[in-house]
């Protein structure tokens, strides 16, 4: 990243820390005697996030609604990794959640981007195999942007810029951004060192748009390159208006063709789910 990057970055004195409940998650994602009951702990400290919860386990979709009045009811509801998974997304929601919009781009639309991408990257992971850990890949999916919540508060007159560049040269956005020189995946890449994330979660916030430049990462880096792009042809969240025309598909994951059209066939079929779900989690 360059030096006058950096600096900018260090006088911006409103980057939010790591929500602590996300902490807790991530801590207990990597720990073996991790279970339901120390979930519930987690989420019982946090009065807001555990109402959110109850709310999608109460949401008509998972079938008991207005049942579940108990945060282990809601666990068993909705499922163990999908709750880990909640209370990444709903913590980071917490952080950065401020209803902004920017020329049409809006904090909800950002965020419903990212849901769709952590879906979408654990259904390649599923599919890919390879050792992949699609929970993990779910979470790198919704990290991937985090940059760009940072870029559109901070740095507003280079945005308006970034964005003139990409009708000009009708590009998507992370191509101006590159042309202007202040991308999301490196101020992201900023932020994921300071939260202190894994060496391997930095590389996908950092690498996502060019996988093949991530070393030993490449393989995670390819699977949320690959779901970027079908959640943007898809248009699930915000999207890129401006895209190249194929979906390119990266060698380092051996997939087909064919594995492709059924994850996208998939997301399809749980698009109307993730927007309701998490738009009743975000407040609307
Ligand atoms: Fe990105
Ligand atoms: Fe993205």
């Amino acid at each position: 990243m360059p030096p006058s990057l950096i600096k900018r970055l260090e006088k911006f004195d409103d980057l939010p820390p790591m929500p602590n409940t996300m902490h807790l998650v991530l801590q207990e994602m990597e720990s073996i005697t991790s279970n339901s009951k120390s979930l519930e702990k987690i989420i019982m400290q946090d009065p807001v996030l555990a109402a959110k919860i109850l709310k999608i386990a109460n949401s008509p979709f998972y079938g008991a609604a207005g049942q579940v009045n108990s945060i282990s009811h809601a666990i068993t509801i909705l499922g163990f990794d999908e709750v880990k998974n909640l209370i990444i997304g709903l913590s980071l929601i917490q952080a950065f959640g401020d209803d902004s919009n920017f020329n049409g781009v809006t904090t909800k639309g950002l965020w419903l981007h990212s849901i769709g991408v952590a879906t979408a990257s654990m259904l390649i992971a599923k599919r890919a195999g390879n050792g992949f850990n699609p929970d993990e890949c779910f979470t790198m999916g919704l990290l991937h942007d985090i940059g760009r919540f940072i870029l559109f508060k901070a740095f507003r007159e280079d945005v308006e810029k970034i964005m003139k560049l990409q009708e000009e040269d009708r590009c998507p956005l992370s191509v101006a951004e590159e042309k202007h020189g202040l991308s999301h995946a490196e101020i992201g890449a900023y932020l994921a060192q300071k939260w202190k994330l894994s060496e391997k979660m930095m590389s996908v916030v950092r690498y996502h748009h060019r996988p093949k430049s991530a070393g030993e990462d490449e393989p995670y880096c390819a699977v949320i390159y690959l779901a970027d792009q079908l959640c943007h042809k898809l248009s699930i969240g915000w999207a890129n208006k401006w895209l190249p025309k194929g979906v390119m598909l990266p060698k380092s994951l051996s997939l087909k063709k064919d594995d492709v059209h059924e994850v996208v066939g998939e997301i399809k079929r749980k698009k109307d789910e993730l927007s309701d779900s998490w738009a009743s989690a975000m407040g609307g």
